[in-house]
């Protein structure tokens, strides 16, 4: 008897504690439940989006070094402004280093572009440029604007956000 009553103190679960451990577990659970519900309502933006705003991390570098920059000084978004969307107010930090205005027209239209010959960019020389800083007409863009380590599905992506029709 007295071996036994030893036992049953020993044992992890005691009774009732059982129900405590199950409420803990939900509790548990709810609070896990809406990092996710944060991550579904970020997915609900196009990836291009994302990579865009710097919601979705690139690896950025500036041309030469091996360290990448911080993630929020890769994001496009801190340099450009895409046709269609609202400029920045003056004064913004944009003024900095801002980059050229990145539209459909301006960039499968044929145009000289930093003294080259007439170029376009398209899917291929989107992505050859964001990988090595070379433009279509074979220019080096400035180093102002970083050079990206990035995948075929993020590169497609960009270029469709970056494309896509202005309404
Ligand atoms: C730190 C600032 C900066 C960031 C961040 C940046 N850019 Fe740029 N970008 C520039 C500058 C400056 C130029 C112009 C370079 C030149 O003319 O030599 C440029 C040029 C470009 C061009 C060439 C446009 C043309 O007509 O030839 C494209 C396309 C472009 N950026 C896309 C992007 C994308 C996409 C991202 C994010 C993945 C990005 N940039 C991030 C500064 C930046």
């Amino acid at each position: 008897m007295d071996i036994l009553r030893r036992r049953e103190d020993n044992c992890f679960m005691r009774p009732g504690q059982g129900r405590a451990l199950w409420a803990a577990l939900l509790v548990g659970m709810a609070a896990s439940a809406s990092p996710m519900v944060l991550f579904a309502q970020q997915a609900e933006q196009p990836l291009g989006a994302r990579l865009y705003a710097g919601q979705q991390t690139l690896a950025g570098y500036i041309a030469g070094h091996e360290t990448p920059l911080p993630e929020t000084a890769s994001r496009c978004v801190n340099c450009h402004v895409l046709a269609g969307s609202p400029r920045p107010a003056s004064g913004s930090q944009k003024t900095v280093a801002f980059g050229p205005l990145l539209s459909a027209e301006g960039l499968k239209g044929l145009v000289p572009r930093r003294g080259g010959p007439p170029s376009r960019y398209d899917l291929h020389a989107f992505c050859e440029l964001l990988k090595t800083g070379v433009d279509p007409a074979k220019v080096i863009i400035q180093r102002t604007m970083p050079r990206y380590k990035l995948d075929e599905p993020q590169c497609e992506a960009l270029w469709m956000y970056i494309t896509q029709p202005t309404p």
